[in-house]
């Protein structure tokens, strides 16, 4: 690598997700890594934290290290530190967040799809009062779930409505937090099925559900989360989720960006955005559920 850098040219790529402790993310990073060695690059990672500052120095030390690429699937709008690094030679790829085609590429899941998928499915097994275990509303694959999960609310005409229930985290032990408010709310007013942001959040939900109260789930609340992540289909009760090929968005973010690279002057940004997958599994088709 110091010899790369020495001679001007860095075959090594820089990684940047907001959260490395999220399997969902570790998926992409191990696609990444695949594809960056199979094409002879080097793939550096660095944990956002969903912090913007932490974000900008990631940017920042991957600029000064004349890393040749970076993948960032990015907290917030990344348009400046994009032209930035491309006037230092540095190129960039989105991934987990369409980018504007007048930026740079970017691979991404159509998590509208997503949360719309996972609500019909709550409404075809019979569910009609949900509640969406959100996270931060401010992560635009958040807010895009919700959105898909209202357009489904929207058709089911009626037949089915949607409490919002925000986190700041999406992770085990928030989720754990709201399973335990819904327990603690009087049986009338409980949710029949929950949606979770993210499959951290519905295995938390879950413990609470399971551990705190005996709730049964599916029989008495149905459970969807997002990702499907492995332990998804090892949970205590296997948990239907909305599949994202993460392998594949680390894999292909990588291509792009390597293509980008080697090819500066001809190269042609490109958007590309895979669809979402309804995994069903027990948490919502229990022996009584509707
Ligand atoms: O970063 C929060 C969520 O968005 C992750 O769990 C994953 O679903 C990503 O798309």
């Amino acid at each position: 690598m110091a010899r790369q850098l020495k001679a001007g040219t860095s075959k090594t790529l820089g990684l940047i997700v907001p959260d490395a402790s999220n399997p969902f993310f570790a998926e992409v990073a191990r696609g990444s890594e695949i594809e960056a060695q199979e094409a002879d690059y080097s793939l550096l990672m660095g944990n956002s934290g969903q912090d913007v500052e932490r974000e900008s120095k990631y940017f920042n030390l991957f600029q000064e290290q004349r890393i040749s690429g970076v993948l960032v699937s990015p907290i917030e709008d990344v348009r400046e530190e994009v032209e930035s690094m491309r006037s230092q030679g540095t190129q960039t790829v989105l991934v987990d967040r369409k980018a504007d085609p007048s930026i740079c590429c970017s691979v991404s899941v159509d998590d509208i799809a997503g949360g719309r998928m996972a609500l019909q499915h709550l409404i075809d097994q019979g569910y009609r009062n949900i509640i969406f275990v959100a996270g931060p509303l401010e992560i635009q694959q958040v807010a895009d779930r919700l959105s898909g999960a209202r357009e489904a609310i929207r058709q089911s005409r009626g037949g089915a409505q949607l409490r919002v229930i925000t986190t700041k985290n999406l992770d085990v032990l928030d989720g754990r937090e709201v399973g335990s408010q819904i327990v603690a709310m009087p049986p009338i007013e409980r949710p029949d099925a929950v949606f979770a942001a993210n499959d951290l959040l519905a295995v938390g939900v879950l413990q609470a559900f399971v551990f705190n109260a005996s709730i049964k789930v599916p029989e008495e609340i149905g459970l969807v989360g997002y990702d499907d992540i492995a332990f998804a289909e090892s949970a205590i009760v296997p948990l239907t989720s909305i599949k994202q090929p993460a392998r594949l968005l680390g894999k292909t973010g990588v291509e792009m960006l390597i293509e980008e690279i080697e090819d500066p002057s001809g190269h042609r940004h490109r958007q590309i955005t895979f669809q979402p997958a309804l995994v069903v599994r027990e948490s919502t088709t229990g022996p009584s559920a509707r």
